[in-house]
């Protein structure tokens, strides 16, 4: 039977973590998986997420199961967290999910299970995963235009073009802040005409939010999602816990579906607990309960707040240094929107070729598409790598 098995493609971001790993340079940089890194090149735990580790292991008393849908501590911290007052909470349903993976999963299976006939539409290029998903699943996805790699920034006029394209009942993938993988953000008003755009043509929004305080700032990362929480009758939110609280393999994600018609909200939250019942039963706890320790004590939450924003001024301190150096080198303002860009990843725009030159010439890891993990980079590597760069776009 398992001669049958069908080879499956590459995941471009695991396969060059893969490389990395195997590459015996010292001097090696990894700019490829998006996971934070301090100065030091390390990973860390964070202060309070290491207190409330310490508190969970005191206190804990029993490792029985939660409930389908997570502990409700968790996931009214984490809707707290991402929607803010923005909608009543009995609009939504929320489920506890592994990773921010396993909510988008979730996401894409309550809509095929709304509407069997849904397309997904998502921007191009997005997180290679996102299309994986729902390649696997069999759901129909159609890209929108999202990027200009003329000026590193949103294709606004594109994108709002291909939308126009989509069928009432479609979903809209979007990403709440922090694009991944390009770094451009829509602005204010571009959400605005979305949102227009969204209720004129009877389409529903899905937000991943996986980079929550990485861009400008927790509430201002969360304005848009919460815009199209407020503004559209139904969204589905994927929201993921690895990056801002750094509890990467711990797994812990959420799902939020919020409808303003409160009458269904109860067979709404049936199917994200048979979903979850279906594929895993109940989701990891440990991970979760870290996020909501930290969450519901104040002097744990401010700390953590803290730590989050010295993380955030960090990597725009890196992106204006990058930017700076890349300006000398190059001569050049081509890549300026460094700056303007926001979250762990800008896409760098340079060819296939030159992302392998860096790579094999210089030990140095992006993405195939010219990804680059910002938060990779620290003081001593920022100008080696715009050498690099120069060098291989000369
Ligand atoms: C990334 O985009 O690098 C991260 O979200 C890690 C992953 O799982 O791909």
């Amino acid at each position: 039977m398992f001669q049958a098995l069908p080879e499956q493609p590459a995941d471009k971001i695991l396969q060059l973590m893969q490389m990395f790993r195997e590459d015996s340079r010292s001097d090696k940089v990894d700019l490829g998986v998006g996971v934070y890194r301090n100065a030091e090149g390390v990973t860390p735990i964070m202060r309070a997420v290491k207190a409330a580790e310490r508190t969970i292991w005191e206190t804990e008393t029993t490792k029985a199961y939660t409930g389908l849908a997570g502990t409700p501590e968790y996931n009214d911290a984490m809707v707290g967290l991402v929607l803010g007052d923005a909608v009543p909470r009995d609009t939504v349903a929320s489920a506890a999910t592994p990773g921010g993976t396993g909510a988008v999963r979730l996401g894409f299976e309550l809509a095929r299970n709304a509407n069997p006939d849904v397309t997904v539409w998502y921007s191009e290029p997005t997180w290679p995963n996102h299309v994986s998903i729902l390649k696997y699943l069999g759901i129909p996805h159609r890209p929108y235009r999202y990027f200009d790699a003329a000026t590193g920034e949103v294709d606004a006029a594109g994108m709002q073009a291909d939308l126009a394209a989509a069928k009432a009942g479609d979903v809209v993938l979007l990403h709440g802040c922090c694009h991944n993988p390009t770094g451009a953000n829509l602005t204010a008003d571009d959400w605005t005409a979305v949102i227009a755009i969204l209720n004129d043509k009877g389409l529903v929004p899905m937000i991943d939010i996986a980079y929550q305080g990485f861009g400008d700032g927790l509430d201002a990362d969360a304005a848009a999602t919460r815009a199209v929480a407020a503004g559209c009758p139904e969204t589905i939110v994927a929201a993921s816990c690895s990056k801002n609280f750094g509890v990467y393999k711990e797994r812990a994600g959420i799902l939020m579906a919020i409808g303003h018609d409160t009458s269904i909200r109860g067979t709404t939250q049936g199917n994200l607990n048979a979903l979850n019942r279906m594929t895993y039963s109940f989701a990891p706890d440990h991970g979760a309960r870290l996020v909501s320790t930290v969450l519901m004590d104040a002097d744990l939450r401010a700390d953590w707040q803290a730590e989050l924003e010295a993380v955030r001024t960090g990597m725009l301190d890196l992106r204006k240094k990058l930017a700076d150096a890349l300006r000398q080198e190059t001569n050049s303002d081509r890549f300026d929107f460094l700056a303007r860009h926001r979250g762990m990843f800008s896409m760098l725009g340079i060819t296939p070729d030159e992302v392998k030159a860096l790579r094999e010439t210089h030990g140095i890891y992006v993405i195939g598409d010219s990804r680059m993990n910002v938060a990779g980079l620290n003081d001593r590597t920022v100008p080696i790598v715009a050498r690099a760069v120069a060098e291989v776009t000369r």
